[in-house]
């Protein structure tokens, strides 16, 4: 049986982010990495619950990798991973279910299965490990300029139609001592744009030195870390965004002038039922706050603010819903993430009745889009003719691909410019697209 392991991770940058930990324990065993899954004798599909369309596709695949490879060992963890219903669909064809944060069970079974990949120096490493929490695992960093940094877990909001406090638990913060030493170590590896995450990185409540700290604090402290890189973080809750913090992302000098604030309704009978805790007056002035933030601290620099919508939540009328495409025409997002409502096992919409069609809820996406399609063009268009800072993220037939500090996409020729991948580039911007801006290198 070969040593190679592949790992299949689906969902958001917090899957993303927990399978370069994963990585690393199994690197720990000795097991290796396999470009195809084929390769592997050890499969860990890494799933992500939020939508019943994200569920199906690992049932499809665990189904056919069992069938051409029946001898394939298969892990599956993430936010699947708990749900009793899923885990007596697939008890014959996964080898381990097992929570993400539970590193006893996957060494365990690691012990059983790869015994003879134990190698004295590894398992103390690993031994060393078990008594902390699962963020602590140093990651195998996928890219080489961009690094995840969770920076907590677990939500404790339980909005309606969510999963994630049922996959994830109750929120825990890490350290501050733990964050900036992650850190610290990306920009001597020479990581320029660090994305801290958490379900609501605005309840962050770590400690430095023993005392709480909240998120402005550690934004603070990040910031004044040494060295030329950006940070960014997701997701933002409206109910948590306090003056204080959106005094300080809105100033900071290394903070990215792009906000990402979900507002996953505009009506307020819906927001209730969605139990998030706010209502759309109170989310359109914290968007006022922001705007007038951002215009103050950082004046003449171009800001974006992106958001998330759910369509077709159970009882949403078409007046209902009319109230999310009156708030896009206020707001003028830069991108929406559209999610047709899905009921979710377990959560407490899955009670409520699913009444909206699906037909109905393609045709809401696809109408809030085109609002999407204008704001998101006309916002482009204010970038034609400045010169910015674009950090190369990769190169492909002759052009280079990289992105502003506003999570913008932009497409370069690469002419005469070679190996810039990872580097921050002046670029003048000649061309504005609906989803991406073109432009080209000035130094
Ligand atoms: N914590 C973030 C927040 O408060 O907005 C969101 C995290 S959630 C993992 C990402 C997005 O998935 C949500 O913002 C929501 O729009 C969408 N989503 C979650 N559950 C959903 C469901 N049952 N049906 C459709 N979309 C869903
Ligand atoms: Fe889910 Fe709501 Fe928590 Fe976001 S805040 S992760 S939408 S329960
Ligand atoms: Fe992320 Fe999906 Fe879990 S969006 S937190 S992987 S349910």
């Amino acid at each position: 049986m070969s040593n190679k392991y592949y790992i299949k991770t689906f969902g958001c940058a917090m899957n993303f982010s927990d399978s370069e930990r994963l990585s690393t324990l199994l690197e720990n065993y000795q097991l290796k990495s396999a470009q195809k899954i084929e390769r592997a004798s050890l499969v860990i599909f890494n799933t992500c619950g939020i939508r019943q369309m994200a569920e199906d596709r690992v049932y499809g695949q665990i189904h056919n990798l069992r069938k051409n490879y029946p001898n394939i060992k298969i892990i599956l963890t993430g936010c699947l991973s708990h749900r009793p219903d899923v885990q007596f669909r697939l008890k014959n064809k996964v080898d381990l279910f097992y929570k993400i944060s539970d590193k006893n069970k996957i060494k365990n079974w690691l012990n059983k299965n790869y015994p003879k990949a134990q190698n004295p120096k590894s398992r103390t490493k690993v031994s060393h490990q078990e008594n902390i929490a699962y963020l602590s695992v140093a990651p195998k960093y996928t890219d080489k300029h961009q690094a995840f940094v969770p920076i907590m877990t677990g939500c404790n909001n339980f909005c309606a139609y969510c999963v994630v406090p049922y996959a994830r638990g109750r929120e825990v913060s890490r350290s501050a001592e733990e964050i900036l030493m992650e850190i610290k170590n990306l920009i001597q590896k020479n990581y320029k744009d660090i994305i801290l995450l958490g379900q609501n990185v605005n309840s962050y409540c770590g400690t430095f030195k023993g005392k709480r700290i909240d998120f402005a604090t550690l934004l603070q402290m990040i910031n004044n870390l040494s060295g030329n890189f950006w940070i960014n973080f997701i997701s933002s809750h409206p109910k948590d965004m306090s003056d204080k913090l959106i005094k300080t992302f809105t100033s900071l000098e290394k903070v990215c002038e792009h906000i990402h604030l979900p507002i996953q309704a505009g009506d307020n009978k819906t927001l209730k039922r969605m139990n998030r805790k706010y209502t759309r007056m109170h989310y359109l002035k914290l968007i006022k706050k922001i705007k007038i933030g951002f215009e103050k601290n950082k004046p003449g620099k171009i800001f974006s603010i992106t958001t998330d919508i759910i369509v077709g939540f159970p009882g949403e009328t078409k007046e209902q819903f009319r109230k999310s495409a009156e708030v896009m025409h206020r707001v003028k997002y830069d991108m929406v993430y559209f999610g047709q409502f899905s009921p979710r096992p377990g959560t407490t919409a899955w009670n409520m009745k699913d009444n909206v069609s699906k037909q109905e809820k393609v045709r809401r996406e696809k109408y809030l889009n085109e609002i999407l399609k204008k704001s998101s063009y006309a916002n482009n268009k204010k970038y034609v003719d400045k010169i910015i800072d674009i950090l190369i993220e990769k190169e492909k037939n002759g052009f280079y691909y990289g992105k502003t500090r506003t999570a913008k996409n932009v497409k370069l020729l690469i002419g005469k410019n070679k190996n810039l991948i990872g580097n921050f580039i002046k670029t003048k911007i000649t061309k504005a697209n609906i989803w991406n801006l073109e432009g080209e290198i000035i130094s």
